[in-house]
């Protein structure tokens, strides 16, 4: 199938050109695989196109990947999305793909109109939540003790659980979500 090829191709691009910090953890199979699984779930359940979260869940950290630089991640992300995807996808699904890697950050207040770009800011923040523990060894580890560090997650994991506003993405992570801030508090 050619979307299947295609996610193949994303996920050779993604690999291809790593420059993520921690590169060597595997960000594509410890968070996009992740991502993509949570949203074709939610798709599933709330009629959305499938194809469409699937392949934006693969491609919404591109930017991130490839430059390492986290500001304004999305907007570069979208355009990356755009150039790899055109003339492989109807030109609508490529619209629809790019606003949900524009509007996937929690820590931007973006709207999001549509299913699709719920389900993959859900499925972010889902992802975020499973793997809690580790951004608190690795991406915590950049802060200077292990109170900032905590605090930092709290703060993270919090903003992840308002992201999901989807309840049956929230009923997914919901005991992890509760053990994990047990844990913090
Ligand atoms: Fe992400």
């Amino acid at each position: 199938m050619a979307y299947e090829k295609l996610k193949q191709d994303i996920e050779k691009e993604i690999r291809k050109n790593m420059k993520h910090k921690f590169e060597h953890d595997d960000i594509f199979k410890n968070h996009m695989i992740p991502v993509m699984n949570y949203s074709s779930k939610l798709a599933k359940i709330y009629k959305a196109d499938k194809d469409v979260v699937e392949l934006a869940a693969l491609l919404h950290d591109i930017a991130y990947t490839q430059t390492k630089e986290n500001e304004n991640h999305e907007i570069i992300g979208a355009e990356i999305a755009e150039r790899m995807l055109k003339g492989k996808v109807p030109n609508e699904k490529i619209e629809l793909i790019k606003k949900c890697i524009m509007h996937h950050r929690g820590a931007k207040n973006y709207k999001r109109e549509t299913k699709e770009e719920q389900i993959v800011a859900c499925a972010d923040a889902m992802s975020h939540i499973d793997n809690s523990l580790i951004f608190m060894y690795l991406w915590g580890a950049s802060h200077k003790g292990l109170e900032p560090a905590q605090k930092w997650l709290k703060e993270k994991i919090q903003r992840g659980w308002k992201k999901i506003t989807l309840p049956e993405g929230r009923k997914m992570v919901k005991d992890k979500y509760e053990a994990i801030m047990l844990l913090l508090n």
